[in-house]
């Protein structure tokens, strides 16, 4: 379908530098891709929590009318294997798989920005990646928030190091003076100019094998060389008149968000008339996440490594026969709730719409804030510790409190499970909205009520983000997380009803979407250090 031309343009994005940088590259006439790419490196630099080139991503890309999706989340390196975080009594050593040396899979971001620009972009590479580069060489002004989080983190690694060098890069890091990056600088010019190439098997790609043979790690350069993005199939649903286009596996997002939906409209008497964050309500959908969860424990993996059922677990006879399982009266009990075939916390995400109607929804992750906590010296980036992402042992949590089984052990080159949720939603050929969220296994809470909010409850972008979400995962049992806000009298009813409630925010939702005019909005969450333009 032919793109819009001259509509309005939206970024909705985790901090100023990335939105005033991607909104440049669109106002001097680059598309989503583009402008998507420029935010990529930039935040690489701007936010250190979770912005990066040492981890990966999820792109879903909507193009002239085409849904595409490329998949470059980090791979489990070549010398990996199922049992490596497990000491001789066959316990998880769980700060393993989270800090240090061990903790990280191949990246696959730089791969993953370089495969979204060969095929849709139309300004040239080096272009956009001169904003990180300037960030990173002259410097960027802190905000305040990145300056209290890096130095707790700071804090923390000097209480246990677990073999983090972060303090070694970050210290000294103020607000109100330019914080350099001359090794990553000069990183990035090196990857402006000779692209993957560089970080996959030049010089880039020699300091972090280097640095890893120094120190133990696993990653050498067969890994680095063998690395490749993968385009895929993005998960497409109908839902409510729209049309649901979200992460596929080795992403859990787009499935469990999709059953939710599903779920969701099957049981549409059950919602008619419940007010926003009711306990009703949020009993139903933790009911609907229980399900959902269950399913992401048994079925969701790498599908280059496991078949996952993808068609049967969007079935409709599937999905009608998952939500009779909801009580509407009362929690269903946990260890009987299985799945049903048969048989810092971080991350971010970025949302872009261009004027001709194109449309990126990003989200991209080093894992837990700050990843390894590991710098690649000489190399000046952060290393991810997404090896926590995989099922270390059949049923023992990760740090998300996710468990897994055999579709998400640990295997060379697999890519481990992630709840990156990237969504887009049309209405007929039109871009409706465009949301995504960090926040490990909360992502996929974020992105279904960011669509609730917006379609059932005709909430505006800043409502739609700043409204007070609620999680659960089937496990830790009958646990329901939730942002302040909620109304006494619906805490005190779902506690009558059995549920635990942790006050414990998440998530910083990007959205973008379009309004009853048909004008575009864009918000990133009130709470965070994001900024959202349209123009
Ligand atoms: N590391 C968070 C995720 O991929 O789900």
């Amino acid at each position: 379908m032919a793109a819009h031309a001259n509509e309005q343009a939206a970024v909705a994005m985790p901090d100023s530098y990335s939105a005033d940088a991607a909104a440049a590259v669109l106002q001097s006439g680059g598309n989503a891709v583009d402008a998507a790419v420029t935010a990529g490196f930039v935040l690489a630099v701007t936010l250190p929590e979770a912005g990066n080139i040492g981890g990966g991503g999820f792109m879903l890309i909507r193009h002239k009318g085409k849904a595409d999706f490329v998949d470059y989340r980090e791979k489990a390196p070549l010398q990996a294997h199922k049992d490596m975080y497990l000491d001789e009594q066959g316990n998880v050593i769980t700060e393993k798989p989270l800090y240090g040396i061990l903790a990280s899979g191949v990246p696959g971001s730089v791969m993953g920005m370089w495969e979204a620009h060969q095929k849709y972009g139309s300004k040239p590479w080096q272009e956009l990646l001169e904003p990180a580069i300037r960030l990173a060489e002259q410097g960027f002004l802190p905000h305040e928030k990145l300056v209290r989080s890096t130095q707790g983190y700071i804090k923390r690694v000097r209480q246990n190091r677990h073999g983090r060098n972060f303090d070694q890069y970050f210290d000294g890091m103020q607000a109100d003076k330019p914080f350099k990056q001359p090794e990553l600088a000069a990183t990035l010019k090196r990857i402006a100019a000779q692209g993957p190439k560089d970080f996959y098997q030049g010089q880039t790609a020699k300091l972090l094998v280097e640095f890893m043979r120094q120190r133990g790690g696993l990653i050498n350069m067969e890994d680095m060389a063998k690395y490749r993005a993968v385009w895929r199939q993005p998960i497409s649903a109908d839902w409510q008149g729209y049309q649901v286009l979200s992460a596929p596996p080795p992403s859990s997002g787009g499935l469990v968000l999709v059953q939710m939906l599903k779920m969701q409209a099957e049981l549409a008497n059950q919602f008619n008339g419940l007010e926003h964050n009711s306990a009703q309500y949020i009993h139903l959908l933790a009911e609907l996440a229980k399900l959902g969860f269950a399913d992401r424990a048994e079925y969701m993996g790498d599908p280059d490594f496991y078949q996952v059922p993808v068609t049967p677990l969007l079935a409709d006879a599937y999905i009608e026969q998952r939500a009779k399982q909801v009580n509407p009266t009362a929690i269903s009990n946990t260890d009987e709730v299985k799945p049903g075939l048969k048989e810092s916390e971080d991350t971010t995400h970025y949302s872009v719409v261009d004027k001709w109607g194109n449309a990126v929804s990003t989200t991209t992750t080093i894992n837990l804030s700050f990843g390894s906590g590991v710098v690649v010296d000489g190399a000046g980036f952060i290393l991810n510790n997404e090896m926590d992402d995989f099922s270390a042992k059949p049923g023992v949590p990760n740090f998300f409190g996710a468990v897994g089984k055999e579709a998400n052990e640990i295997a060379p080159q697999k890519r481990m499970l992630s709840s990156m949720t990237p969504t887009i939603l049309l209405k007929g050929d039109k871009v409706e909205m465009v949301t995504g969220s960090p926040g490990g296994t909360t992502i996929i809470s974020s992105v279904f009520q960011s669509i609730l909010n917006r379609v059932l409850f005709d909430m505006n972008a800043q409502e739609v983000v700043d409204a007070p979400r609620i999680h659960h995962q089937l496990l830790p049992k009958d646990v329901i997380r939730h942002h302040s806000g909620l109304s006494e009298g619906a805490k005190k009813r779902l506690e009558d009803m059995g549920y635990s409630l942790n006050n414990q925010r998440f998530g910083d939702l990007q959205v973008i979407s379009r309004n009853p005019l048909g004008g575009l909005e864009a918000a990133s969450e009130t709470s965070g250090r994001g900024k959202s333009l349209v123009f």
